[in-house]
């Protein structure tokens, strides 16, 4: 059984390629040619948190894939959680219905708690601050297909480095390739210490930065991403640090021609809506690139 609980779990060169390369057919094929791989099988999607294109491209892809939805959208309030259900029960409940669950949750660890008392997969769908695997493939196999090869880039992180869940993951597969890193954050949202650590144990050059200047000309890849409001204790710590990187027209117009500009959305503020018609700008393809990433990861964990 495969649960997809951490993005470690994806940290195979082999894997990623493959799956990369069932993305692309995918993304190539007719629908009425999908393979139904989940036929007879039920997943359970079931979202403690906000989302738009993690819940719907999962389900999208799931009914794509032949397989059935059972879905609790805004569980806090719409599951017995509500009542004071544990966790672990809700999970050994959903499992006699589903083959497998689809699960965001706020709590750091959420995932890998149910995962210890399901017998059926889990697919981590953003645990609180800490992980958020499938969008870490999706924006690894974004910028492959973007710039045909991911060893030699220069990857600006952007934003909230400290609760970016998306930036965490994405750092830990980044990791993999030859590629340069540059964060980009003022001092309050800094990236954990593990991660540079991480960076210094398999030599990936990387360094902090505080201004846009020091990184736009440089950039191959910025990928920015919203200051993440839910996860600050007082709403002053928050209003102090919200306008802090924003990508403007004015600093994409510094950038080379064939840099590629990403975020994994929701967009608050942090880019400027002028930037959208810049050909730079694929943060919409890569949303569609959600489902056919999607898509390879329900095959590879259900049916190979
Ligand atoms: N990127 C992402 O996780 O978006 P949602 O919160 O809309 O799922």
């Amino acid at each position: 059984m495969r649960n997809i609980i951490d993005v470690d779990q994806l940290a195979d060169k082999t894997l990623l390629h493959r799956l990369f390369r069932r993305a692309d057919a995918f993304r190539d094929m007719p629908p009425s040619d999908y393979p139904k791989p989940l036929q007879h099988l039920t997943i359970c999607t079931i979202f403690f948190e906000p989302s738009t294109r993690t819940r719907l491209s999962f389900e999208t892809a799931i009914q794509n894939l032949g397989g059935q939805l059972i879905t609790v959208e805004n569980a806090g309030d719409y599951s017995s959680a509500k009542k004071g259900e544990s966790l672990e029960d809700t999970i050994k409940t959903i499992q006699e219905y589903a083959n497998g669950i689809v699960i965001r949750h706020p709590e750091i660890g959420s995932a890998e708690r149910a995962a210890k008392v399901s017998r059926v997969p889990i697919i981590n769908a953003g645990d609180g601050a800490a992980q958020h695997p499938t969008q870490a493939l999706l924006d690894l196999y974004t910028i492959h297909q973007a710039k045909g090869a991911i060893d030699g880039l220069k990857v600006v992180l952007v934003g909230d480095t400290l609760n970016s869940r998306t930036i965490h993951s994405l750092a830990k597969l980044l990791s993999l390739y030859k590629v340069e890193i540059l964060l980009l954050a003022p001092p309050a949202l800094r990236i954990p210490q593990e991660y540079l650590d991480l960076f210094q144990k398999l030599a990936i050059p990387f360094s902090l930065h505080e201004t846009w200047d020091e990184v736009i000309e440089v950039a191959d890849v910025v990928y920015i991403n919203r200051v993440q409001k839910e996860r600050f204790k007082s709403m002053e710590e928050y209003e102090a640090v919200k306008d802090s990187c924003i990508l403007t027209l004015a600093l994409v117009q510094r950038m080379k021609t064939d840099a590629i500009i990403m975020d994994p959305l929701p967009r608050v503020n942090e880019i400027e809506l002028a930037v959208d018609d810049d050909p730079r700008a694929i943060y919409f393809q890569q949303v569609r690139n959600g489902l056919y990433t999607r898509m390879a990861l329900l095959e590879y964990v259900f049916a190979s």
